[in-house]
């Protein structure tokens, strides 16, 4: 179990809501999910801690990562097109071609530890264990669940034949 060594009076003072239960979360709020909110956390001077999170508007949490990760912030930038899943090309020049999207995040160059691949990959590791720290019997589940699904198939063939026999007369 992850217990909270917060008192929960301290922390609605300090971040305005109690941090949950971690436990059971992967489970509750799904891993696309975390893995979305963990890199979502951008810079808002609005919010009482500096940032804010796309995935979770005005949340309590500060930014846990930020050191990792780096300043991100929120704003407009030129991203390219992308049509059923393909990357736009100029067919002349062979160019990208690009439109201007905003509400995008973009994390500010050599502000944090980590590049954004190696960052992708540290949230990655961090929200597996949430999930195997979840449901630590899962692995043991599918085990045995396949020992189950043999047993089942290899008792049909049995049951299959009792019943021919049983019926045999009926007809
Ligand atoms: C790597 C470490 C951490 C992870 C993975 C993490 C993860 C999360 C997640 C997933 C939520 C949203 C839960 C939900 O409502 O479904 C959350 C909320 C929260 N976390 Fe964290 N957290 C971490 C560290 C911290 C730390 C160090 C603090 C405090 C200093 C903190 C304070 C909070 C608070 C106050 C909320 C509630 C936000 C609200 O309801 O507005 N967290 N955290």
């Amino acid at each position: 179990h992850m217990n909270i060594g917060m008192q929960p009076a301290d922390a609605k003072t300090w971040f305005g809501a109690a941090p949950p239960d971690l436990t059971l979360v992967a489970r509750v709020r799904g891993t696309d999910w975390l893995y979305g909110y963990l890199r979502s956390f951008y810079e808002d001077p609005a919010r009482p801690w500096g940032v804010n999170n796309k995935v979770f508007p005005n949340v309590g949490m500060p930014n846990v990562l930020f050191g990792l990760q780096g300043r991100q912030v929120v704003g407009c930038k030129q991203v390219q097109i992308v049509e059923d899943g393909k990357k736009q090309y100029d067919p002349l020049t062979g160019t990208a071609l690009t439109h201007e999207a905003c509400d995008q995040l973009t994390v500010l160059p050599k502000t944090g530890a980590l590049n954004e691949e190696q960052f992708n990959e540290k949230v990655k590791n961090l929200v597996t264990f949430l999930a195997y720290s979840a449901n630590p019997v899962k692995l043991e589940h599918q085990r045995i669940g396949t020992y189950v699904l043999l047993y089942l198939a290899f008792f049909f063939v049995f049951a299959y034949l009792l019943k021919r026999e049983y019926w045999k007369d009926v007809h």
